[in-house]
């Protein structure tokens, strides 16, 4: 009998999470639960904090950005006696049943403490849009819409300038963010992880706006991407977060450097950074958190756990999280290839 849930934000925020939270702690009154939220993803777990959501928590939130629960990167199985002190912490709170939302990492480790006795539902966030199964992750719309902004607003100081401008987006292995940025934005090249690039193509294409009358050009480029000969990723810093990212970054000054060593054309930079994640989140973005968030406790209610919730062509279902995170997401190289049209 499930009497109360607790309810975690794991990971990278993004806006809409809120949003999430607000769907889950509604719906879970309805069916007579109460919900125990969790302070800072599972690292609230293993220390002990958390409390329980009255519905004036929530009430406000749905257009507000971050989490009111706060987030971290924190994984228990590496933190000495970790997955005890969560059992502990479940068992204190009297958790019935969990709700984590975040990515691959915050809903991995659900599956893994599924094994302990944990029962739980993941819901998927991340503005990477990496989540095998769901078309859209919570924060991807919304990250789309600041991405797009800044490369519209870059558009009148780079024809202005007649310079090359390069824009650097969020994704370490996945090119979603940059390739639907880049797209609505109308850059000029379009860089992404899953596919190394050559410089020769870029100058190319610069060269051909020149040509064409086009004095300045954008390239959107994710942090993840690199040249075909480079055989790792740009980083800021070399320290590994519990999850064993690395943090990416400066991979546009590094291109920078060479297109303008290459066409002779001044290069400016601009890493978007965490204002990616930043802000209120879109109405797109509002309705699939309300959706995942009201699915999520429905499954819970249902006694089906070890699964996410997830959109499937504008359907919400549920996949074994076994299956969601053994598999990665693969790129549409239709749209990329889509995209290429327009160089
Ligand atoms: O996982 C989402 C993400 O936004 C990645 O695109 C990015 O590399 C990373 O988070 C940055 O995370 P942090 O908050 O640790 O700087």
């Amino acid at each position: 009998m499930i009497k109360r849930i607790g309810v975690l934000t794991g990971g990278g925020d993004s806006p809409a999470i809120n949003a999430a939270i607000r769907a889950i702690l509604v719906r879970a009154l309805s069916y007579g639960y109460e919900v125990f939220g969790i302070k800072n993803g599972w690292l609230g777990l293993v220390e002990g904090e958390g409390e329980v959501l009255k519905r004036e928590a929530v009430s406000g939130i749905l257009s507000e950005g971050g989490t009111i629960l706060g987030t971290s990167r924190t994984n228990p199985f590496k933190i000495e006696n970790g997955v005890e002190k969560v059992r502990e912490n479940v068992k204190k709170f009297a958790l019935d049943a969990l709700i984590t939302i975040g990515g691959d990492d915050t809903n991995g480790v659900l599956h893994r403490m599924h094994q302990y006795g944990l029962k739980g539902v993941g819901v998927p966030q991340t503005i990477d849009n990496d989540i095998a199964y769901s078309d859209y992750s919570i924060g991807f719309d919304s990250a789309v819409e600041i991405v797009t902004d800044c490369i519209d607003k870059l558009h009148t100081t780079a024809s202005s300038h007649h310079r090359i401008m390069i824009v650097e987006v969020m994704g370490r292995d996945a090119g979603w963010l940059t390739l639907y940025g880049g797209i609505a934005g109308g850059a000029d090249v379009i860089l992404i992880p899953e596919v190394p690039f050559d410089y020769d193509e870029i100058v190319n294409v610069i060269e051909k706006r020149r040509e064409m009358g086009k004095d300045f050009s954008i390239i959107a480029v994710a942090e993840g991407a690199k040249p075909a000969e480079l055989e790792k990723q740009v980083v800021a810093s070399t320290k590994v977060d519990s999850f064993g990212h690395v943090q990416l970054g400066g991979v546009g000054n590094f291109i920078a450097r060479e297109i303008e060593k290459r066409t002779g054309y001044e290069t400016r930079v601009t890493i978007l950074g965490h204002l990616q994640r930043g802000g209120k989140p879109t109405a797109f973005d509002r309705i699939l958190a309300t959706r995942l968030g009201v699915a999520a406790v429905d499954l819970v209610y249902e006694g089906k756990f070890d699964c996410m919730v997830c959109m499937n062509k504008n359907t919400i279902i549920s996949v074994p999280l076994e299956k969601a995170l053994s598999e990665q997401k693969s790129m549409d190289m239709e749209l990329y290839k889509l995209s290429k049209l327009f160089y």
